[in-house]
């Protein structure tokens, strides 16, 4: 297996690799292609980038670093928003391969990363050294029901307000 990963800002990405990044997604959530594509055009801003990863000449896995800001212990504070975070299949170790990625450029870039995960997949998180944020510390109601996690955090989190787009 030869992996290789592309980091392409959304200003540069060409209508191929959206394509290709569309049909990957597809693969985990039941849209259309142009359901997928509108997602992007409507959600993904110029400042944001795609991780893409193949395996030779196959998209293996993929996600999104979205900029965004968050209100961390009273501070606005820029982060990096993690989405669609998706593999093209279960078991082969892409996820590893994925996170691993995902967690060098954020170190990279001296980015703070932040997600939102169902339960179940906090382990999976957690694997990659992200940390759960305790939910007494959220204050935005409406994500009472979803986990916040996050990386490449010095401070400890004590409070944590979410207000800007979704990702
Ligand atoms: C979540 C997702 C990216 C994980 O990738 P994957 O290809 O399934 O992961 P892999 O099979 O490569 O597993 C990688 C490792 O993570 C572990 N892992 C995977 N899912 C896990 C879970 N829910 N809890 C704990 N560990 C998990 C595996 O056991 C494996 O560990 P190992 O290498 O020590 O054996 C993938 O399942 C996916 O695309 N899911 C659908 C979309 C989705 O829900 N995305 C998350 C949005 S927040």
């Amino acid at each position: 297996m030869k992996f290789t990963t592309s980091i392409i800002k959304h200003s540069d990405i060409s209508e191929e690799e959206l394509t290709e990044i569309c049909k990957l997604k597809a693969i985990r959530w039941e849209y259309t292609l142009k359901q997928h594509k509108k997602w992007m055009a409507e959600n993904i801003r110029p400042n944001d980038f795609h991780v893409l990863i193949k395996d030779g000449e196959e998209s293996i896995a993929y996600t999104n670093l979205v900029d965004i800001t968050a209100i961390i212990n009273f501070k606005n504070v820029s982060v990096r928003g993690i989405g669609n975070v998706c593999t093209s299949e279960t078991g082969k170790g892409f996820g590893n391969v994925l996170m691993e990625e995902v967690n060098k450029v954020l170190v990279a870039h001296d980015w703070k990363g932040i997600l939102l995960c169902i339960d179940h997949l906090v382990p999976y998180y957690e694997k990659f050294d992200w940390k759960l944020v305790d939910k007494n510390t959220i204050k935005t109601e409406k994500f009472s029901d979803i986990n916040f996690m996050i990386y490449n955090f010095e401070d400890v989190v004590t409070s944590l307000e979410y207000a800007d787009r979704n990702f």
